[in-house]
């Protein structure tokens, strides 16, 4: 039986990505801390849907929380033929104003966890000949953010890393993609305050429709997508404005937060 990994299921893009996948008929395995979360959604997606629901409660940061994963489904001999990285913080503030330990957190879970399950997952991918990895990376993964640094660098890196290795299994039938929503409605978002921001006048993206949109593109032959069609353009206008002045804009936009 083939499952659908999905990490950081129990809430905001996640949760989301759980419902749609389940809605077309995806065996599903959800990782996430939250155990009466996970527990209520498997309940409520094998009510809805004809699918197989398996929860992970794990803590999944960093490398022993990605391994701890990957032993789990292995033990219980799952084959997964799609990997959904999703699970993701991000916290705002002067970098010297942070605990190192906030910087870690995000490393670890940002980057250390997809770029572990990554390698793990693709590895069985190969073997068996196909498979998909999506990686949520973010639009702040195109540029530089004062006063977010760690969070855009670790998006940056998910990006570039997932560039890298699509490349490097191109001639195979397993897809690497990084998928880059811009800001969503979760509690993520809330944490950020970027309704506060000048973020107010922009569209904020319902989960949903960042989720529904991954499955359209389920098949794409692309290695990056970008959700939201301002958000395309806003990417492709900092091609052309000077680094230094883009810089000075992002700073404005989270001084507002
Ligand atoms: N919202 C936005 O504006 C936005 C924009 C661009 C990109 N993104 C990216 O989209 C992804 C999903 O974000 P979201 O907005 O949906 O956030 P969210 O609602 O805060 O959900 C984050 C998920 O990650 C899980 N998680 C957090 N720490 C974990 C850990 N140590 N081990 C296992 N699971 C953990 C959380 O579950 P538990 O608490 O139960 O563990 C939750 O299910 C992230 O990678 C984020 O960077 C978000």
């Amino acid at each position: 039986m083939k499952y659908t990994l999905i990490t950081g299921a129990s809430s905001g893009i996640g949760l989301h990505l759980a419902h749609i996948f389940a809605k077309n008929n995806h065996n599903l395995i959800l990782a996430a801390r939250n155990k009466d979360v996970l527990s209520l959604l498997k309940e409520n997606l094998e009510s809805l849907y004809k699918v197989n629901v398996k929860i992970m409660p794990l803590d999944i940061a960093g490398e022993a929380g990605a391994a701890n994963l990957y032993e789990a489904i292995r033990k219980e001999q799952l084959r997964v033929d799609i990997l959904i990285n999703n699970a993701g913080i991000g916290y705002h503030g002067k970098f010297l104003e942070k605990e190192s330990q906030s910087d870690l957190d995000m490393i670890n879970l940002n980057i250390i966890t997809p770029t572990i399950l990554t390698k793990l997952f693709l590895q069985d991918m190969l073997k068996i000949g196909g498979g998909k990895i999506f990686n949520i990376a973010s639009t702040a993964g195109f540029q530089s953010g004062p006063l977010m640094s760690v969070y855009y660098g670790t998006k940056s890196y998910l990006i570039n890393f997932s560039e890298g290795v699509a490349e490097e299994v191109r001639d195979s039938n397993v897809k690497v993609i990084a998928l880059c929503p811009g800001p969503t409605k979760t509690s993520f978002e809330k944490m950020n305050r970027i309704e506060k921001g000048l973020f107010k006048n922009f569209h904020i993206a319902e989960p949903g429709d960042v989720a529904k949109y991954l499955y359209k593109n389920i098949d794409t032959n692309k290695d990056v997508l970008v959700h939201g069609r301002l958000n395309k353009f806003m990417i492709f206008l900092t091609k052309f404005i000077p680094r230094k002045i883009n810089l000075n804009l992002i700073k404005k936009i989270q001084e507002k937060k």
